[in-house]
């Protein structure tokens, strides 16, 4: 026991690391000179002799010309272009030139099919969809149909990221599909975002392949996007992450609050796809705060919540909100790491409404409410996290830690990326109450590294560094 007379924080921190060493029994007069520990009253816990304080990665020059061209202006042409076929709902009708779904699919399609002109060859776009019978929000048989803009990878094209947003709407009636619903916010704002993106990236080289993707069916079920996750896992497609803007369009709820830089990003737990070998072991081991999703939420904020994107990540430690579902639901459900950007506050009046005006208060997702400067921020987010990871080498794989003798360091292995922009990699650490990483060791162009850090006090992380100095979201190691 530590003598009760030495307050804690005393004993710690990195300038503290040598009385940590000192014998469990103090005697008590070395306790009661707590003058010298001073030094380490405001010190970290656990403290770190080796490593430094991890800076979040900065957007390099290009990436930061990619931010700049993020134009709110387009975002508000598109949404309003959205909001004018009336209807979008995934049963309303799909052959219509003017009004319905159909309509909108044909013209986000024909605006990616012109983006993906400028990419010399590297986007195609693809409307690959099927019929979903009837089911409890399907009256009768419905095409569901996803509009796709891929751009292969230049080096890694095997590597997938997959962006979404949903371009079906409702009213209060998820089975009314004729009455207006306008869905400006939910999701004209995630597909704006989409499409914005694809013009952007049209012309970009990225290491790996970006989907960007315009999904139908949410509402009724998130066919669409369960449609293109299961395509993705039959066709055994390595997708190592996955974006869903969802609702990103206005950052004023109910009550009138706002908080037009932050978006949040909802992070599920432990994927319930684990083995239950894996997910009894992930218990083992205090690594319930580290799942793909959770190591992806993180990566986002430390590349994109910066003076470049001018927005605060909120991450949520939750699958999502309440009572509410989502297009990254499915790609979890197949095993793959995946997150949703939500605006902070929501306003339920503008949400799944009829269009109406009732005891003097307007309801209805109108375009009225969105708030294009704010959507146009959340794009710089979902950019910079896009365009880092995808130019960043892949993630270590098989990453474990030697825990078969007792031993004060950590062991670290795993196996090396074959890629050749790999530079090396980076063990990044955190106390195990911390959010977020914040030390980090260059470990150079190795498979093994031995850390003089207890691995009973912090989670580790390994990372891969390309030889462009971007950085890939850490693993945590298993025992193994
Ligand atoms: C108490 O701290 C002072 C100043 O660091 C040191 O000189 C002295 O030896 C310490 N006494 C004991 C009993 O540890
Ligand atoms: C869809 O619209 C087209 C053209 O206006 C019309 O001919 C067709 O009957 C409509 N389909 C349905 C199912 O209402
Ligand atoms: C594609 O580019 C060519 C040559 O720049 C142009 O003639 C054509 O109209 C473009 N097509 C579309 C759909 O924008
Ligand atoms: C994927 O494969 C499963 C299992 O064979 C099958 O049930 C499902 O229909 C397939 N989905 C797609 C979209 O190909
Ligand atoms: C409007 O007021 C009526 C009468 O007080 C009430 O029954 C109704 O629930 C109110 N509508 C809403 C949406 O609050
Ligand atoms: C790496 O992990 C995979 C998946 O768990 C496993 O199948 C494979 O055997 C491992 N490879 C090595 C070299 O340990
Ligand atoms: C831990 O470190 C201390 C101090 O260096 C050393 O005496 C001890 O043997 C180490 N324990 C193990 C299990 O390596
Ligand atoms: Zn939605």
């Amino acid at each position: 026991m530590l003598p009760s007379i030495l307050p804690l924080a005393l004993l710690l921190g990195a300038a503290c690391a040598n009385q940590l060493l000192l014998p469990r029994d103090l005697p008590p007069a070395v306790a009661a000179n707590a003058s010298t520990y001073t030094d380490c009253a405001n010190a970290e816990w656990p403290p770190s002799e080796v490593g430094a304080e991890l800076v979040p990665q900065a957007p390099d020059d290009e990436l930061k010309e990619m931010l700049d061209a993020v134009s709110a202006a387009n975002i508000e042409t598109i949404i309003k272009k959205l909001v004018s076929f009336g209807t979008r709902h995934s049963m309303s009708n799909q052959t219509d030139p003017v009004r319905g779904i159909g309509a909108a699919r044909d013209w986000i399609a024909s605006e990616m099919r012109k983006h993906a002109n400028a990419s010399e060859g590297r986007m195609t776009v693809s409307v690959p969809g099927y019929v979903q019978g009837v089911a409890s929000r399907i009256l009768f048989p419905t095409k569901i149909s996803n509009v796709l803009a891929t751009i292969k990878g230049s080096s890694d094209p095997s590597r997938v990221y997959v962006v979404t947003g949903h371009y079906d709407t409702r009213v209060s009636d998820v089975l009314d599909y004729t009455s207006d619903a306008p869905g400006a916010n939910d999701d004209g704002s995630g597909v704006a975002l989409v499409m914005e993106l694809a013009r952007i990236l049209a012309s970009k080289s990225p290491k790996a392949t970006i989907i960007l993707g315009a999904v139908a069916g949410e509402e009724q079920n998130l066919y669409g996007s369960t449609f293109l996750a299961q395509t993705l896992k039959n066709s055994s497609t390595n997708v190592e992450a996955m974006l869903n803007a969802d609702t990103v369009g206005s950052s004023t709820g109910s009550r009138g609050q706002r908080d037009p830089f932050t978006i949040r990003v909802f992070a599920q737990g432990p994927p319930l796809t684990e083995s239950s070998t894996t997910s009894s072991t992930r218990l083992t081991i205090g690594g319930e705060n580290d799942s793909p999703a959770r190591e992806l939420a993180r990566f986002s904020n430390e590349v994109a919540a910066n003076d470049a994107t001018g927005m605060n990540i909120a991450i949520i430690y939750r699958l999502d909100r309440f009572l509410r579902g989502g297009d990254h639901s499915p790609f979890l459900a197949q095993g793959y790491a995946a997150v949703r950007y939500t605006e902070p506050n929501e306003n339920y009046d503008h949400q799944h409404q009829d269009i109406r005006i009732e005891n003097g208060t307007q309801y209805g997702d109108l375009v009225d409410y969105v708030d294009f400067e704010y959507n146009a921020r959340v794009g710089k987010v979902v950019l910079a996290t896009l365009w880092s990871i995808a130019n960043a080498p892949g993630q270590p794989r098989n990453v474990t830690v030697d825990t078969t003798t007792l031993s004060n360091d950590s062991t670290l292995k795993w196996i090396r990326s074959s890629g050749e922009d790999v530079k090396g990699y980076e063990v990044v650490w955190r106390a195990t109450t911390a959010p977020l990483w914040d030390r980090v060791l260059d470990v150079g162009l190795t498979g093994k590294a031995t850390l003089p850090v207890s691995k009973d006090n912090v989670i580790f992380g390994v990372r891969a560094v390309g030889t462009n100095g971007y950085k890939s979201p850490a693993v945590i190691p298993f025992p193994g």
